[in-house]
């Protein structure tokens, strides 16, 4: 049975960042939905054009759309012994087509960690992020500051800011969050995988919390 740990958590929560880390500890990989989306824009493909249109304006792709694309990445044989999934699922729809992949797979959900943090930070934290053109590495300003400003550490290519990490379209991400992807806290709840992870600590402690949470989990 190969075992798929999901982060949960609003816009700037520090999924991406955590998954990065969580994904080298446990050599599964870290599948990232908003990524996949992002790679493709980057690659003008149809997928890409289209996904874009909704998220400049901070709403979510449609479930058809992303259900599909994560299916697909999830068939690749790198995903065999399980990973781990940032920003998918995040409607009801997503989270039960997940199950129902996941079965056709041998695979479960073995732990979904929601990684909690108020508003007015996520606000101060999302203008402060610069990610790394060439493999998505995250950074911040403030809280994780690069070697040298504007150029990524790992592979040394261009930082930038996302087009989404305006305060409009922040408000908007948080709003449809909130409407959208919050209920599956309770839905996570029900089927007794959730734990939820103080997200508003350092990265380093949030690390060893959320790799705390899904060793309990496994061992349960
Ligand atoms: P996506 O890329 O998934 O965006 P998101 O969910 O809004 O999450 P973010 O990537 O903004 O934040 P994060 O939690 O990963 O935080 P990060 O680690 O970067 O999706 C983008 C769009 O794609 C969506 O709006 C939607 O349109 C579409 N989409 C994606 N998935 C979809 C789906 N399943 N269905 C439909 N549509 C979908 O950290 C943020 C910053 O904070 C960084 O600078 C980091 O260095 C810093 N930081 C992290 N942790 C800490 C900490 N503990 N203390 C201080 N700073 C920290």
């Amino acid at each position: 049975m190969s075992n798929f740990i999901v982060l949960l958590g609003p816009p700037g929560a520090g999924k991406g960042t955590q998954a990065e880390t969580i994904s080298e500890k446990l050599h599964l990989p870290h599948i990232s939905s908003g990524d996949i989306f992002r790679q493709n824009l980057k690659n003008q493909t149809q997928l890409g054009l289209l996904a874009a249109g909704f998220i400049n304006k901070g709403e979510l792709v449609p479930d058809e759309i992303t259900i599909a694309m994560i299916r697909d990445r999830l068939s690749q044989p790198d995903c065999q012994n399980g990973a781990i999934l940032d920003g998918f699922p995040r409607t009801p729809a997503q989270a039960e087509a997940l199950s129902i992949m996941l079965s056709s797979i041998n695979g479960k959900v073995k732990s979904v960690s929601y990684i909690s943090v108020p508003e007015n930070v996520l606000i101060d934290r999302l203008p402060g992020r610069w990610t790394c053109r060439k493999a998505g590495h995250v950074f911040h300003e403030k809280y994780s500051p690069p070697q040298t400003t504007g150029v990524c550490d790992f592979d040394g290519s261009e930082l930038y800011q996302r087009d989404d990490d305006n305060p409009e379209t922040v408000k908007v991400r948080i709003r449809v969050y909130l409407e959208q992807t919050l209920s599956l806290i309770e839905y996570y709840h029900q089927h007794d995988v959730l734990a939820e992870v103080d997200g508003t600590k350092s990265i380093e402690q949030v690390t060893r919390n959320l790799l705390a949470t899904i060793q309990r989990n496994g061992n349960e």
